[in-house]
């Protein structure tokens, strides 16, 4: 590698982008961003916009929640995606889309994706992190499953979720109707 491209290279610095939906952010999720900030110069963490998946919180929402999270933490990029993950990691330096897994019935799921993400761009390698074994029951939708029936879902999210959460259900039913949420 030439002498100017080795600086470039140190440059721009590794980076990781995390992609996933974070609807809502859980302390998992937090917890790979931390240790994955250990290995990586910069985590960019990439809030899919998937219109085909309806998500209790908007993309914006979303955004608010994770960005007022890691204010203080400026090696997280904090962004939002639509369309193919590759077609955004091609607009970054990122060479590793990180995901996290909790058991093993995640695997054949993130196996596909990882696969077909080889597929659509050979640069692009996907690294699993192995959630906490604080965290590896709680996913975002048993989060949303509890908060909707009145459990506590405090110390599995951060305390500004737990109030996004507690406000979203308990939305008037016209409202609810409005936006399309049912449940
Ligand atoms: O948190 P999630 O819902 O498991 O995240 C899934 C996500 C957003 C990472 C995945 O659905 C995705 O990358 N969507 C973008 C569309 C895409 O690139 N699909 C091809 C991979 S199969």
């Amino acid at each position: 590698m030439a002498k100017e491209k080795k600086g470039e290279y140190r440059d721009v610095g590794k980076i990781a982008i995390y992609p996933g939906s974070f609807d809502p952010i859980t302390y998992g999720h937090i917890d790979i961003v931390e240790r994955a900030l250990e290995i990586f110069d910069k985590v960019i963490i990439a809030i899919a916009e998937n219109a085909e998946k309806r998500s209790l919180f908007s993309v914006e929402e979303r955004l608010q929640m994770v960005k007022t999270i890691f204010k203080d933490t400026p090696n997280v990029i904090v962004d939002s995606f639509k369309g193919l993950l590759v077609n955004y990691v091609a607009k970054t330096n990122a060479k590793v889309s990180l995901r996290g897994l909790r058991a093993t019935s995640d695997f054949e799921y993130e196996f596909h994706m990882a696969s077909m993400n080889r597929s659509l761009n050979t640069h692009l390698d996907t690294l699993f992190m192995m959630t906490s074994k604080d965290y590896f029951f709680v996913s975002s939708r048993t989060i949303k499953e509890v908060a909707r029936l009145g459990g506590g879902v405090e110390g599995l999210v951060p305390d500004l979720v737990v109030r996004r959460l507690k406000e979203k259900f308990k939305l008037p039913v016209a409202k609810k109707k409005q936006i399309g949420w049912d449940d």
